[in-house]
């Protein structure tokens, strides 16, 4: 079942010929000619699409919460810049039009004039490729003013992002458009569908969030409520990547396979390298708490997944086997988080270096049996009790980001830090 991907076998799915040769603008002509702008948002909640960028809400009561305003605004989160994860990467280089489609359904859901879309920089051909879509869809009378002869009228303006990670939280992503240093802002008490982009109510969405419009408009929440199940509806996009013979990305209909068939099936992963054994796997992207062996028959489904203590957040699964260093990679975690930290909250920014430098230490030998502890206390400072789903210190979730990978390595594979410190060295090296 492809939504979101039906596009991508065409080794052209990126130009307009295609796109239109294959249904392209018919949701956008749907929504704009028959249907209200109350009428799309009610597809979009029936069908119960959960956000595709990490935190898993409802896109429809998303909508449901923007407060009433002169101006509102829609926000498209492309900056996709954690570790591992690469399906917007994708959608944006293999099917521009669809999201610049999307985002103009979802414009005149909310009421927006103005939509942005923001794109993490180093995304040459993705750039590129998005604004070609934008000036096709102005050229063809499907975006700009009176689309379609509908009286609706809406830009779409393409942003690059200037490579921080943390820009592509929500409201650090405002500041960034606004012309602000990357900090993200207090919430709650203001989301941004209540005081967003130049104080206005805002929506930011996902690309994959906005990517699946067009399918939900064409074809009724309700088909796309029929697949998945649970709270977990229609397809997800899952970029595999890691110790696997066939990384790539995959869109599956949701709760309908395991980690096990994603890791190891012959049309997704292909499984291990022969005469390697699966030690871990990263579920929803680096700041998810980390599974093992005993969870590969957990379907791809959200609650499915948070019920057992982690998340599907971004979509990204990471598989680690017996030859690589478990305390290696969880440090090239916290170095990452901590390198990103914005620097506003004192457990994040410090918290996140000491960590980052204590696993160093350890992994390159220097290490002392109490370090363990220290480390289990650091994490304890920036998420208290270090749980799932995580209690926070901080202004941020990047912050928590960080103790799930130190308290699932040295919960699982402490005898490997201890033989780090025993033998002075790695013993993977
Ligand atoms: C540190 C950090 C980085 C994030 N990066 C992204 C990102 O690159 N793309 C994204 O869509 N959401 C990202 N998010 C989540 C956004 O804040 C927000 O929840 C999301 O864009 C909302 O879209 P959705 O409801 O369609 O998922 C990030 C959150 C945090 C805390
Ligand atoms: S948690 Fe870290 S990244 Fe988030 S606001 Fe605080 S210091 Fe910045």
């Amino acid at each position: 079942m492809r939504i979101v991907g039906a596009r991508l076998e065409h080794a052209d799915s990126h130009t307009l010929e295609r796109f239109l040769a294959t249904g392209g603008n018919n949701a956008l002509r749907k929504a704009l000619l028959e249907m209200t702008p109350e009428a799309v948002a009610a597809e979009v909640l029936t069908a119960n699409l959960l956000g595709r960028g990490g935190a898993g809400f409802e896109a429809g009561r998303k909508w449901g919460m923007l407060r009433k305003a002169k101006r509102r605004y829609l926000v498209v989160n492309g900056d996709e810049s954690e570790p591992a994860t690469f399906k917007d990467h994708l959608l944006v280089e293999r099917d521009p039009h669809q999201l610049v489609e999307g985002a103009t359904i979802a414009a005149y859901a909310i009421g927006a004039s103005l939509a942005v879309i923001y794109l993490r920089g180093e995304f040459a051909l993705g750039l590129e490729r998005v604004q070609e879509a934008i000036n096709d869809a102005y050229r063809i009378g499907a975006l700009g003013r009176d689309i379609f002869g509908s009286g609706f009228s809406v830009d779409i303006v393409l942003q690059p992002g200037a490579g921080a990670y943390i820009c592509g939280e929500e409201t650090a992503l405002l500041e960034s458009l606004e012309g602000n240093r990357g900090f993200p802002r207090i919430k709650p008490p203001y989301f941004p569908a209540v005081i967003g982009l130049y104080g206005d109510p805002t929506i930011v969405n996902n690309v994959e969030t906005v990517s699946n419009l067009p399918w939900i408009v064409e074809n009724g929440g309700e088909a796309f409520k029929s697949l998945g199940s649970g709270r977990s509806t229609g397809t997800r996009l899952f970029a595999l990547s890691g110790q696997v013979n066939r990384p790539g990305v995959y869109e599956v209909e949701m709760t309908k396979i395991t980690f096990r068939d994603l890791i190891f099936g012959e049309e997704f992963g292909q499984g291990l390298a022969p005469s390697r054994s699966l030690t871990a796997f990263i579920p929803g992207g680096a700041s998810s708490p980390w599974f093992f062996p005993e969870h590969l028959d957990l379907p791809l489904g959200q609650d499915e997944v948070a019920k057992a203590g982690s998340m599907l957040g971004s979509g990204s699964v990471i598989v680690m086997d017996d030859s690589s260093c478990p305390v290696r990679s969880a440090w090239r975690i916290a170095r990452f988080f901590a390198r990103e930290s914005c620097g506003q909250c004192t457990p994040c920014r410090e918290g996140g270096t000491w960590i980052d430098r204590i696993m160093e230490r350890i992994e390159r030998g220097n290490g002392r049996e109490e370090d363990l502890d220290l480390l289990l206390d650091l994490c304890d400072n920036i998420s208290p009790g270090v749980v799932w789903p995580p209690a926070q210190t901080t202004i941020c979730v990047l912050g928590p980001s960080i103790p799930p990978a130190i308290s699932a390595a040295i919960s699982r594979f402490r005898d490997d830090f201890l033989l780090h410190i025993k033998e002075g060295r790695c013993p993977h090296a």
